[in-house]
């Protein structure tokens, strides 16, 4: 049987990991995988993480089995912080392994419910969205996202295209800090999004990643929020992974909003794909999470340190605009200030980004799409001498 098996290409991101650990070059720098990392280069665990754990040692008694979907409490808690009150009878929520596994399951669920649509993804998106899809055996399609000459969103192009998408298609929006480009739009491109997917009669499928990373946590919310108020269907998948900093952990959750009478339909059909795919769902971090959310001071806490590791990444961000500035001697850098996120596309050819990574040890993904938080105020200097080398 297992002769019958080829070998699977390498996730080109996850790639990365092995070359940088492999190259033995001491001055390396990996900004490559979206990993949050300090100054120091470390990926801390976050103080209100590390007291949650203290006190769940103290009073978890049991490790038995939660529900199908998770803990309910963290479905709730994990709905108030992505779209905030009032939306208890709208929503249906289960526990996943990371956001992955809540993209995962929301694709499942549409296959499941509609196997004939398409899934619309923005060119380019996150690798792992047209591979599962594929894996799936579903329809998808792209539409137009990112000018490479602006290095900003084509936003006439992608009202073009959306304005295409067939009744009860699905479109894949990233909620905030687009990955890979980090170019994302503004309150009211948000708008006429929301306007035209009413119109089509599409269904909405946010990936909700970074949220905090990039103008702060309401902020960065502020498209999710507006499409599930003017949407009646909508999909939600999102991670605790970054804002949390329990990548490892694997706490995600999905969210369906539907009409009220729906929802113990919808809930039950996230429930069953549970059960096929894994039966529950990992509760650690999940009741970290809820933990955190739930405790007024942890809260704070939680948030303050958010806020520091965001400033971080913006600073880092100013910072290498600026040394492109004087390294290239041209503005043509200037929009890594402007993007939010992990990730800016800068916009390198494939050929630079291999100069790059065999000449100067910079590991970067190969459509030149660069880790900010894997700088440093060392590296940044460096990075951009080393792109202005390369004739970046
Ligand atoms: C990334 O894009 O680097 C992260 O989302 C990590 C991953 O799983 O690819």
């Amino acid at each position: 049987m297992l002769e019958a098996l080829n070998p699977q290409p390498q996730d080109k991101i996850l790639q990365l990991i092995a070359l940088y650990r492999d190259d033995p070059r001491p001055g390396k720098i990996d900004l490559g995988v979206g990993v949050y990392k300090d100054a120091s280069g470390l990926t801390p665990v976050m103080r209100a993480v590390k007291a949650a754990e203290q006190q769940l040692w103290q009073v978890e008694t049991t490790k038995t089995y939660t529900g199908l979907a998770g803990d309910p409490a963290y479905g709730a808690a994990m709905v108030g912080m992505i779209l905030g009150d009032g939306y208890a009878d709208r929503s249906a929520t289960v526990a996943t392994p990371g956001g992955t596994g809540a993209i995962r399951q929301a694709l499942e669920l549409i296959r499941l419910a509609t196997p004939e649509a398409t899934v619309w993804l923005s060119d380019p998106t996150w690798p792992n969205h047209p591979s599962i899809i594929r894996y799936l055996g579903m329809k998808m399609a792209e539409y137009r996202y990112f000018d490479a000459a602006t290095k900003g969103v084509d936003f006439a192009g992608m009202k073009a295209d959306l304005a295409q998408v067939a009744k009860g298609d699905v479109v894949l929006l990233h909620g905030c800090c687009h990955n890979p480009t980090g170019a994302n739009l503004t309150p009211a491109q948000w708008g006429e999004v929301a306007d035209i997917l009413a119109a089509r009669g599409a269904v909405p499928f946010i990936d909700l990643a970074y949220q905090g990373f990039g103008d702060g946590l309401e902020a960065d919310a502020f498209g999710t929020r507006l499409i599930a108020q003017r949407l009646p269907e909508v999909l939600i998948a999102a991670s605790c992974s970054k804002n949390f900093g329990i990548y490892r952990e694997r706490a995600g959750v999905l969210i369906a909003l539907t009409e009220p009478s729906r929802k113990a339909v919808v809930q039950g059909n996230l429930a069953f794909l549970n059960r096929q795919n894994y039966s529950f769902p990992p509760d650690h971090g999940a009741r970290l999470v809820t933990m955190i959310l739930a405790d007024p001071a942890l809260t704070a806490d939680w948030k303050a340190e958010l806020e520091e590791v965001r400033l971080n990444m913006l600073t880092l961000r100013q910072s290498l605009a600026d040394e492109l500035r004087r390294a290239t001697n041209s503005d043509r850098y200037d929009f890594i200030a402007d993007h939010r996120g992990m990730f800016s596309r800068i916009g390198l050819s494939e050929a630079q980004v291999m100069q790059l990574r065999e000449q100067h040890g910079i590991y970067m993904v190969g459509d030149s799409r660069i880790n900010v938080a894997g700088l440093n105020a060392t590296t940044v200097p460096v990075l951009a001498a080393a792109i202005a080398a390369v004739g970046g």
